[in-house]
């Protein structure tokens, strides 16, 4: 049984995991673990970009205004703030380690690390009242995840664990048969199991301080925006060692996904809006006048049910994004990557419009942090899409993600940092060691198959962008039975990557379909036709679930 000892133990290599491990890098050593090679993360699909006040039409005050108007009464404004004001330091530190952003200047990218202000080029997306939206054409986190990982592999205190996925955390407490985690209030979290991929053995990793950087959980619905690897892996672990979750009915759907057989739901970027392409019906009627105020450019959660309503009013299968009465060149320059893809489908962005559907795209809750990004199980913290840090509320704002993992990646370092000097880490005991008595090869794969298929099924229809209280019902019933299905098979069969992701997004689907329930009022991304209204006076407050132990 391998047993790796290391100060910081970071889950996930997108741009929360990476960058907590350059920080940290600096006062200890970083185990970082990753379940497939290390680009493989959300970031590096992210298109449009970093939200970030550099406009000279520009504030603060503009950007946390539009945050808050966003998250629907659900924001906390300390966060929003702090957010926002921390942003563009964050960003120049990414322009100091190579990033190259677009500048206005003929539409360059260089980097700069010369100390003089960039003069940035600015996109706008949905919900902005500005141009704020720092981008490298439309691969904005390719662009950032290569130069971090460039970073992180050149560190020699960074050591890299590719294909190898967390199976549970490990807390104080943890009476470890499989799994089976109790926990107290005194508990705090000690490292986490991991399957290596490549040998099928279990490693137990020990560490001073855990960090969750495991990004979202779109896969958790049939059609998503996603990467294969977003299976809600953080939010189900800790879970299930305690921590507390919150709001998880708030999932965004982005209302543009390429509709094509073999594009997987491909995105196409809110940029794109930005830059004036109208949404139209099959008839080449623009229809979101009829919606909102602010036409295209309105808040995700609108666009994306103005979509739902004209697809289920007219029965067609998508409707259409055009922005081919703009330039051929710009369009070609501005969005290089979109254009050679959607060519590979065999549409012509600067020709005709684009069929699109909406797909499951973003969590704005998960694992409850406080503002240094630190979860309520000591010695644990959660960054980025995994965590609920307070400035989403109950809807994102577009390309804020990026900017809350960067701000708070470098808050939980600094805590974290300050922990590793002040906590004492002497008496922590050796965990116990990884138990698999009793459990065989599994003759069953086609479990695993099944109830995949069946949860994102189900979530689609039942927990999607419109739900009524008989849907949820409905839903519920389902995963309690898939629920029970996978412990009795988790106990017989010896682990493997695919009955891990399954057991992770049976969790978060459960979690979801309980805070779904629980909210009896519809606003910002939850949406029950049997309380269409938001409803303050009961409502605005957070969903906060947390696991009751009975050992
Ligand atoms: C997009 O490019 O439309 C996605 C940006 C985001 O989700 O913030």
């Amino acid at each position: 049984m391998t047993s790796i000892k290391t100060d910081f133990l970071i889950i996930g290599s997108g741009i929360a995991g990476l960058t907590f491990a350059l920080k940290t890098a600096k006062f200890g050593n970083v185990a970082l673990v990753t379940k497939k090679e290390i680009m493989d993360s959300n970031t590096f699909q992210a298109q449009g970009g970093i939200a970030s006040v550099f406009g000279k039409l520009d504030s603060f005050d503009f950007h946390i205004q539009d945050t808050l108007a966003s998250g629907d009464g659900l924001c906390n404004r300390d966060v929003v703030e702090m957010v926002v004001k921390n942003g563009p330091d964050r960003i120049r530190e990414l322009i100091d380690l190579g990033v190259h952003f677009n500048l206005k200047i003929s539409g360059s990218s260089v980097s700069e690390s010369s100390g003089i202000e960039p003069d940035l080029d600015l996109g706008r997306e949905g919900g902005h009242s500005q141009k704020r939206i720092v981008h490298a054409h439309d691969m904005t986190g390719k662009e950032v995840e290569s130069v971090l990982v460039e970073h992180v592999k050149n560190n020699p205190r960074i050591q890299l664990f590719e294909n190898h996925i967390a199976i549970d955390l490990i807390t104080i407490s943890t009476r470890m048969t499989r799994g089976l985690i109790t926990t107290t209030h005194e508990d705090y979290c000690c490292g986490a199991y991991v399957l290596d991929r490549k040998t099928n053995r279990v490693k137990t990793f020990c560490a001073k301080i855990t960090l969750l950087a495991t990004g979202g959980a779109g896969k958790v619905y049939l059609y998503t925006s996603n990467p294969d690897i977003a299976t809600g892996d953080g939010i189900a672990m800790a879970y299930r060692a305690g921590a507390t979750v919150a709001n998880l009915e708030f999932v965004q759907f982005h209302p543009t996904c390429l509709y094509h057989p073999e594009a997987k739901n491909f995105l196409i970027s809110e940029a794109l809006r930005g830059e004036g392409a109208v949404l139209m019906d099959a008839w080449g009627n623009p229809f979101m006048e009829r919606y909102d105020a602010q036409k295209d450019l309105a808040c995700r959660d609108v666009v994306a049910r103005a979509i739902d309503t004209e697809l289920k009013k007219s029965g067609t299968d998508s409707v259409f994004l055009d922005i081919s009465h703009k330039n051929s060149d710009f369009i070609k320059e501005r969005f290089p990557n979109l254009y050679e893809k959607c060519l590979s489908f065999g549409f012509d962005m600067t020709k005709e419009p684009l069929p699109v559907v909406p797909a499951a795209h973003y969590m704005c809750g998960g694992i409850a942090t406080d503002m240094h990004g630190k979860t309520d199980l000591q010695r644990l913290y959660a960054v980025g899409e995994t965590a609920c840090t307070g400035l989403h509320g109950a809807n994102r704002l577009a390309s804020n993600s990026l900017i809350e993992a960067l701000v708070y990646s470098h808050m939980a370092a600094q805590q974290a940092v300050r922990d590793i000097e002040t906590l004492d880490f002497s008496l922590a005991p050796d965990p116990p060691a990884w138990d698999e008595v009793g459990t065989t090869d599994s003759d069953e794969v086609i479990m695993v198959s099944q109830n995949w298929d069946e949860i994102r099924r189900f979530m689609w229809n039942y927990v999607g962008i419109v739900r009524s209280n008989k849907r949820l019902e409905r839903a519920k019933r389902r995963i309690e039975i898939i629920q029970q299905e996978i412990r009795d098979y988790y106990w017989d069969f010896k682990v493997s990557a695919d009955l891990i992701e399954l057991r992770n997004i049976a969790m978060v689907a459960e979690l979801i379909i309980k805070c779904a329930r629980h909210r009896k009022e519809s606003r910002g991304l939850h949406y029950n036709l049997e309380f269409p209204y938001r409803d303050d006076k009961r409502w605005r407050k957070d969903t906060v679930l947390r696991r009751s132990f009975l050992g």
